[in-house]
């Protein structure tokens, strides 16, 4: 997950890094109401995932709370990269002398962690890393020592910064070594990193991406998600533990096992080309046990998506074996029909592994009319995506 700038400010606050405190608004008056409470100068800062929101017109410096309220007027709604703008942060205007970069990340092809800084922040640091490569320190941070004050002070020569900030930089990037490290992020980037006037350093920007994997150690950091930018049916399929992403086809998917469903798309892709582009709509794992009731839980949500005109049941019976997913599909349809939910869509079932032919034994004894079965992962694919071309 990666979080807003006034989430990161605040995460470097927890950890002593210095930096703004300010308020979040929605609304013009609010920011007015929030700059005359700050007072002097503020900066308005739309909060949006992504960089390069000073470019875009994202940050825009106001002289009094009028002016900060014509500014968010401005920014609230602009469209940022694809990103809408429905929340500015309000900050303190700060004289700024240098700009500065600096960041901690996972860096998977060397398997290790990196630390990157540079006296020439500001910029975007990807045109930076490309037109002035020798300007960016890149130095390795060994997972298990983790950043001390050698490992600092390496950082902070090897990007060359001057005398007058240099035991601040340090102390810095100890701080935020504890974000990267407390907080469980993958990412944590300051840019920039200024000094002020009087000298000194201060964290402008921030960015955060936190491991979800390590969600359940930081039960605090549920409070940072975002539900309005997660996709309704996600939330619904999160609430019931189910493993699910929404994409954008028309042919739902189920299946048990992440690798098995990842090559449902891609053979569904692949097999849609001849029925007009039809793709799949969703990524759903159903894990291990396929009772009734994950069946049914799974069938909910595919068949609450819109987009969606048939579906594809793909199981590799293992642990779990094809009689028993085939009687969770039998109650699971059952199940939906008595809640009123009746699967009015056709549902081709592709049965292998582990006691397939009782499994489809049962499904044909069932005889549900709406219920297809086929033999071949390839067959079923071509099947599914033909059924959703004509429901189309
Ligand atoms: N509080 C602030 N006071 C003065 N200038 C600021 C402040 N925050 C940002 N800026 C200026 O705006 C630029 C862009 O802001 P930043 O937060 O880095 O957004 P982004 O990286 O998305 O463009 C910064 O490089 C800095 O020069
Ligand atoms: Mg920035």
């Amino acid at each position: 997950m990666d979080l807003y700038e006034y989430q990161a400010k605040d995460a470097f606050a927890r950890h002593g890094v210095p930096t703004q405190s300010g308020e979040v608004v929605h609304s013009p008056q609010a920011a007015k109401e929030a700059a005359a409470s700050i007072g002097g100068l503020v900066v308005v800062k739309a909060q949006v995932k992504t960089g390069g929101r000073g470019k875009a017109g994202g940050v825009k410096l106001a002289t009094d709370p009028q002016d900060a309220y014509d500014k968010a007027h401005d920014i609230l709604g602009l469209d940022i990269k694809g990103h809408i703008v429905r929340q500015v942060l309000i900050n303190p205007a700060a004289d700024i002398a240098e700009e500065y970069y600096v960041s901690f990340l996972l860096d998977r092809a060397n398997r290790t962690f990196l630390a990157m800084a540079s006296k020439e922040g500001g910029m975007e640091i990807e045109q930076l890393a490309v037109e002035r490569p020798d300007a960016l320190a890149k130095v390795p941070v060994d997972a298990l020592v983790g950043v001390d004050r050698a490992k600092a002070e390496e950082i902070v020569d090897a990007a060359g910064f001057d005398d007058s900030v240099r035991e601040q930089v340090i102390t810095v990037l100890q701080r935020l070594w504890d974000v990267f490290v407390k907080e469980d992020a993958t990412l944590v980037e300051v840019n920039p990193l200024v000094k002020t006037p009087t000298g000194e350093v201060v964290a402008l920007d921030g960015k955060v991406s936190l491991d979800d994997n390590a969600g359940f150690r930081h039960p605090d950091h549920e409070a940072l998600v975002d539900f309005t930018e997660t996709d309704p049916l996600e939330l619904r399929a999160k609430e019931k533990d189910l493993n699910y992403v929404k994409l954008s086809g028309s042919v739902g998917i189920i299946g048990n096992g992440a690798g098995l469903v990842m090559s449902t798309l891609d053979v569904v892709a692949y097999a849609g080309e001849e029925f007009g582009g039809q793709r799949p709509a969703n990524f759903l794992d159903i894990g291990g046990g396929a009772s009734a009731e994950v069946m049914a839980d799974g069938l909910e949500i595919i068949l609450s998506d819109p987009e969606v005109k048939a579906v594809f049941v793909n199981v590799f019976g293992g642990i779990t074996a094809c009689d028993a997913v085939a009687n969770g599909i039998v109650q699971a349809l059952e199940l939906l029909a008595a809640k009123g939910d009746a699967v009015t869509m056709p549902l081709v079932v592709r049965l292998d592994g582990n006691n397939a032919d009782l499994g489809r034994q049962i499904l044909r004894d069932a005889a549900n009319p709406l219920v297809e079965l086929v033999d071949t992962m390839d067959g079923a694919a071509r099947r599914v995506a033909e059924l959703a071309a004509q429901g189309a």
